[in-house]
């Protein structure tokens, strides 16, 4: 199954970790929004999404992206995110995100989400939180994640 990887990563490169992780199990090409056009994207049969947060939304370069796609995707997605703090219950920014994908005819099949050390500027008092995150666990989680959704998608197909 041809497989990309759609990454918004700007503060610390810290979902491109995890990207990279899942990236490697699935054989997948990890790109920018800017990288790809929506065109290019119809080339591939499953497509993942994954952004830092940021003011407790996906960064929006992504959802730009997402929302500037025709909506009749038929296609398989997952979606994943690093974050310094838990998603608030009162603002569930990746289901948000999630339903922005589903609109566009995606098949979202499993989430993911780790810590990624966080340095929003009045974190910085304190040195940032989160130091080191995703770290070798984080990354063993993603990597399980590509693993499950691997022998998910080969048994659909
Ligand atoms: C300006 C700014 C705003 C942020 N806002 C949030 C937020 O609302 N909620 C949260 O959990 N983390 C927040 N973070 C932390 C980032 O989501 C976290 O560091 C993430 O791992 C960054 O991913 P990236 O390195 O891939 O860009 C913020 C960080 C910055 C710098």
């Amino acid at each position: 199954m041809k497989t990309i990887i759609v990454c918004r990563s700007v503060s610390h490169g810290n979902t491109r970790k995890v990207a990279d992780v899942i990236g490697e199990v699935l054989g997948a090409r990890v790109v920018d929004p800017a990288e790809i056009s929506a065109a290019e994207l119809a080339e591939y049969d499953f497509v993942g999404f994954g952004s830092g947060v940021r003011n407790m939304t996906f960064y929006r370069e992504l959802r730009q992206f997402v929302q500037s796609l025709p909506g009749n995707q038929r296609r398989k997605a997952f979606v994943f995110n690093t974050s310094g703090f838990p998603e608030p219950p009162f603002r569930p920014y990746r289901r948000m995100f999630t339903h922005l994908v589903e609109k566009k005819g995606f098949e979202v099949v499993d989430t993911f989400s780790c810590f990624g050390y966080d340095t929003w500027l009045p974190l910085m008092i304190v040195g940032g939180v989160r130091k080191g995150r995703p770290n070798t666990v984080d990354l063993e989680a993603a990597r399980t994640f590509a693993e499950k959704l691997r022998t998910r998608i080969s048994t659909a197909s």
